[in-house]
């Protein structure tokens, strides 16, 4: 029996092996599929969702109901659809922003691993000066526009380059939504976040709903949670075995900077 996209989707994250997706693979994937060919793509196959943790922002997303849910992953047409998922640790992200929108109003901020950009767009809808979206699957990107159409936001820059071990770039805060998958990624976002805090003083915070991953990392010492949510029914079905979600911030000591490996 077939074995639909999406629960192989979750099963991919659950047993962390959500990698970086080749940018040359993504490269072939997109080239035939011009910006309106892939918004219309989007559009018919995906179906407008509000039952998460921020029922004000309205996203395209897969859902049980659209057709490549049910269907083998060999037939989706692109990389793997991480942003036609909102995860748990975008949306206890999105949520404390739109709760606490001192956190962003006037702030430039940087949204790793954006997904559908839920987290951008409840940046912008609480006065971020500057927003950009980075993620390395180009297809983020169109559904990032659609999703800004959907809530009357002024489209806002994305960014499909790897950031990661890059320059640094000078942000106010930084915002990762269920980035810790990986031990590779974990471990270089680690590093480069704190050359962030080191050279700009990068304000960073990590949405995750308790990932083997991300609890087990050295990060979590120079780590306070800054804010807990229990997850929509839909979330929990879709994430079987989680039922919270929560933000934390990275405040590593002066000593930590210099010593972390
Ligand atoms: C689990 S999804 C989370 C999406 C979104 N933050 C959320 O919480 O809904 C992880 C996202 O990170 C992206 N990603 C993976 N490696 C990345 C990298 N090195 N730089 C930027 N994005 C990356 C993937 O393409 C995917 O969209």
């Amino acid at each position: 029996m077939p074995r639909p996209l999406c629960s192989d989707v979750m099963l991919a994250l659950c047993r962390s092996m959500l990698r970086p997706h080749t940018g040359r693979a993504l490269f072939c994937a997109v080239q035939h599929s011009s910006a309106t060919y892939l918004q219309s793509f989007i559009l018919h196959n995906t179906e407008v969702v509000t039952d998460h943790l921020t029922p004000e922002i309205r996203l395209h997303l897969l859902t049980p109901r659209c057709k490549y849910w049910h269907l083998r992953p060999e037939h989706w047409p692109y990389a793997e659809p991480y942003w036609a998922i909102y995860w748990p640790g975008g949306q206890a992200l999105a949520r404390y922003l739109l709760d606490n929108p001192d956190v962003v109003r006037r702030r430039s901020l940087l949204d790793l691993g954006s997904g559908c950009g839920a987290v951008s767009i409840a940046a912008k809808m609480k006065g971020a000066s500057r927003v950009v979206a980075n993620d390395i699957d180009p297809v983020a990107g169109a559904a990032l526009s659609l999703n800004c159409q959907l809530n009357g936001i002024e489209d806002f820059p994305f960014n499909p380059e790897n950031m990661i071990g890059g320059e640094t770039g000078c942000w106010d805060l930084i915002v990762l939504g269920d980035m810790f998958y990986d031990e590779e990624l974990s471990h270089s976002l680690h590093h480069w976040l704190r050359r962030c805090m080191e050279q700009h003083g990068t304000v960073v915070l990590i949405g995750d709903p308790g990932r083997g991953h991300f609890l087990g990392h050295p990060i979590q010492k120079q780590l306070r949670k800054v804010a807990e949510y229990s997850l929509t029914d839909s979330t929990k079905q879709e994430n079987y075995g989680l039922s919270t979600s929560a933000v934390w911030k990275y405040e590593p000591e002066w000593h930590d900077l210099h010593t972390i490996m």
